[in-house]
């Protein structure tokens, strides 16, 4: 059955592009102003869903007024309403503004965004694995590792230098919700090698100059993985920093694969003896 969400009085429909609310959320496209406000959207319902399960609300909830909503959505329009967000119905042309140019949604959040911590080094448990990037560039490759480490249950990631914004609309659409799920990190060189010196456990590092077979090397945790940047690779800096260098072998004349898949490859086979059809491990 489909209904439209019942709201609170004071409800305001948006029809001017020139709204603060509007404005703002329009300026969230740009990094620097999601840095100077802390604020990100993500949007369409199946996003909304995988926040609200793990106890994200968002500050603003924006939909298409007048339209006739589908039961999820009018479903977290409550919710939001309930949790305290502000709801906002917006004119068809306000929308085509706001939503994103790919498969458009009629419905979005404006989060606050959330940065962890690194953990103590000296205590992290044996099943930890820790996903570092150095200075990724692509959005939709950290999405996508955000995704890739929520799946093999990665206690998180950490973005080492100047990396692109996790919180970047298509960063956040690539992790397909695990932005709300995984905890990510962000420092410079310096203090990342500082904290890796009190690691305890292996730090793996994928490089393409390695002698190492990724398949056969018998990870044990804790785990830190540490992956090179899309164009220059890994650092002689981080390099040297890794208790070990894994190559994944490739056929054919390629120089590298994409930064999202060899991540990939390598986190299953360092989980592989953990991860069950019948549900994965706790996060550590
Ligand atoms: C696109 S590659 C970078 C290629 C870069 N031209 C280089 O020389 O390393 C991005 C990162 O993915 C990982 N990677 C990609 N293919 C790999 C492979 N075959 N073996 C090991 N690591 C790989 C490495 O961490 C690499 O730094």
């Amino acid at each position: 059955m489909r209904s439209r969400p019942e709201l609170r009085a004071g409800t305001r429909t948006i029809t001017s592009l020139q709204n603060e609310r509007v404005k703002l959320i329009r300026s969230l496209e740009m990094r620097k102003a999601r840095r100077e406000t802390g604020l990100f959207v993500a949007e369409g319902t199946s996003l909304l869903l995988s926040a609200r399960l793990v106890g994200w609300v968002p500050k603003i909830l924006l939909f298409l007024a007048g339209g006739r909503q589908t039961e999820v959505a009018s479903e977290l329009t409550r919710w939001a309403e309930g949790a305290g967000a502000e709801c906002l119905e917006v004119s068809v042309a306000v929308l085509a503004k706001l939503a994103g140019k790919d498969n458009p949604q009629n419905m979005l959040g404006v989060f606050e965004q959330r940065w962890a911590g690194l953990p103590e080094a000296r205590a992290v448990p044996g099943s930890a694995l820790w996903v570092a990037l150095e200075a990724p560039r692509d959005p939709g490759n950290l999405g996508t590792i955000l995704r890739t480490s929520e799946a093999v249950a990665a206690s998180g990631v950490i973005l080492i230098g100047h990396s692109c914004d996790p919180y970047s609309r298509e960063a956040v659409r690539a992790s397909m919700g695990s932005i709300f799920n995984v905890p990510v990190v962000r420092l410079e060189a310096q203090p990342f090698l500082a904290w890796r010196a009190a690691w305890q456990g292996e730090v793996v590092g994928t490089h393409l100059e390695a002698r190492i077979d990724f398949r056969q090397s018998g990870y044990r945790g804790p785990l830190l993985l540490v992956m090179g940047s899309e164009g220059p690779g890994l650092s002689d800096e981080l390099a040297r920093a890794c208790s070990r260098l894994v190559k994944i072998p490739m056929a054919g004349s390629l120089d590298s694969l994409n930064l999202a898949v060899a991540s990939a490859l390598v986190l299953y086979e360092m989980r592989k003896d953990r991860l069950r059809l019948d549900g994965t491990p706790s996060r550590s």
